[in-house]
Formats: C-alpha cells, structure tokens, sequence
C-alpha cells in the first residue's frame, strides 16, 4: 500500500493525539475557527477528532477523512460521544475524489504540514467547496523570528522522520500560490500557528 510506513507512524500516534485533544492553546484557536463551520463540512486529516467539540452539533454533518484506522476509529468514539453527526472514510487525501460544489465548508487542521503537495491539496479543496461556502484552516509552519524559521529549518528533516510531518513548510507561500481566496488570517505563537478563513474561488 502507498504510504504505509507513513500511516503506520500515524496509527502509533493515535493515543497521544487523543491525550493532547484537551490543549488548551489549541482549543482557544480550534474554537475560533470551527465555529464557523457549517452544513455539509468536509474535514480532512481528521485524527483523534480533536475538533468535534467546537462544532455546532445542530448545524453540521461531517465527512472526515484520514488515511490512518486507528485515527478514524478514535475520531468516531469522538464524534459518537459528543453527538456530532459524522461519517468517516478511510483514504489517502491524493487518492479523494469529489464532485465539484460537494461541501458547505472543508477544515483542515494542523494537516496541510503531512500532505506531500499542499498546492495541489488546497487546489481540491477549492473545487470541492461550494462557491459561497468557507475553507477554514488552523495550520503550523514557519515562524516569522528569524532564530526561530532557523531553527525550523535545521530540525526539519529528524521531525519529519520522527513525527511524519514537516516543521517549516511555509504557509503564506503556499496559500498564495494556491486557488483560494483569504479573507483574513490571524497568526500567534511567534507567528507559527495560523488561522485562515478563505473563499473558493471559480476560475
Ligand atoms: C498532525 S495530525 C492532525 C490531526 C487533527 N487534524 C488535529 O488537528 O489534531 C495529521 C493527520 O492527518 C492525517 N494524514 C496525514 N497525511 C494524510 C494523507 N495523505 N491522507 C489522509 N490523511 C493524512 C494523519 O493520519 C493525521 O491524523
């Protein structure tokens, strides 16, 4: 199977995703930006469905998606605890095929830092988003301190290794060389966390 040494590590860390779901830093920014999800969202690289408490369980119906099983079932007791109404499909974000116009909103959440071609990744997300629908992202990458992008890029490749993704990809880069449209991003932490809110944008 592709990837599956890659997934393999994800399965392992399923249990600590799960563990760090109750960070409270993230849960100030998760809250921030999933609040604004609504209807049909499509949520990718779902892991341990660290999110579900701040969706609104009356208004949305979650379609989340990881190439991990242990990520996916751990996600589901999640959603099933909370009473989010959700179905999974187990699948590798390059290998996801949806009509155009299929969601009300995609979120993605500390994911765009795995995925091979983040491009070409957002590029989906803005064909499979409904014209007046939102793509809502909470991304890490790199910082804008000097001593800090430094130190991103010297540990890059042993983080890589070790956690799966990579420290440093640089997220202004790449949300700019993409399709969307941003209509506001919020950044902390020395500039390394990003909240994004972004419009599809029909070529
Ligand atoms: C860093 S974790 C973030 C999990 C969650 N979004 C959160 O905010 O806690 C990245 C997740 O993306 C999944 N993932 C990474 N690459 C993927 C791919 N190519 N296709 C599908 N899922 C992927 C991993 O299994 C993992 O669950």
């Amino acid at each position: 199977m592709k990837n599956e040494k890659l997934i393999k590590k994800y399965d392992k860390q399923a249990k600590m995703y799960e563990n760090n779901r109750a960070n409270q830093k993230l849960a100030r920014w998760r809250n921030k930006i999933i609040k604004n999800a609504y209807g049909k969202v499509l949520e990718v690289g779902i892991g341990a469905g660290a999110n579900f408490p701040y969706y609104d369980r009356n208004n949305v119906e979650v379609t989340g998606v990881d190439f991990s099983s242990e990520m996916i079932k751990s996600a589901k007791r999640t959603a099933s605890h909370l009473q989010v109404k959700a179905n999974f499909i187990q699948a590798d974000i390059d290998e996801l095929v949806f009509e155009a116009n299929s969601f009300d909103c995609i979120v993605s959440t500390l994911s765009l830092c795995s995925y091979p071609a983040p491009i070409v990744t957002l590029n989906k997300f803005n064909n499979w988003c409904r014209e007046d629908g939102n793509i809502l992202l909470m991304e890490h990458g790199l910082s804008s301190n000097r001593f800090l992008s430094f130190g991103q890029n010297l540990i890059d490749p042993l983080h890589k290794k070790i956690s799966g993704c990579h420290c440093n990809r640089n997220i202004n880069e790449i949300i700019g060389n993409s399709q969307l449209q941003v209509n506001h991003i919020e950044r902390y932490w020395s500039d390394i966390i990003y909240l994004i809110w972004a419009k599809p944008v029909r070529l």
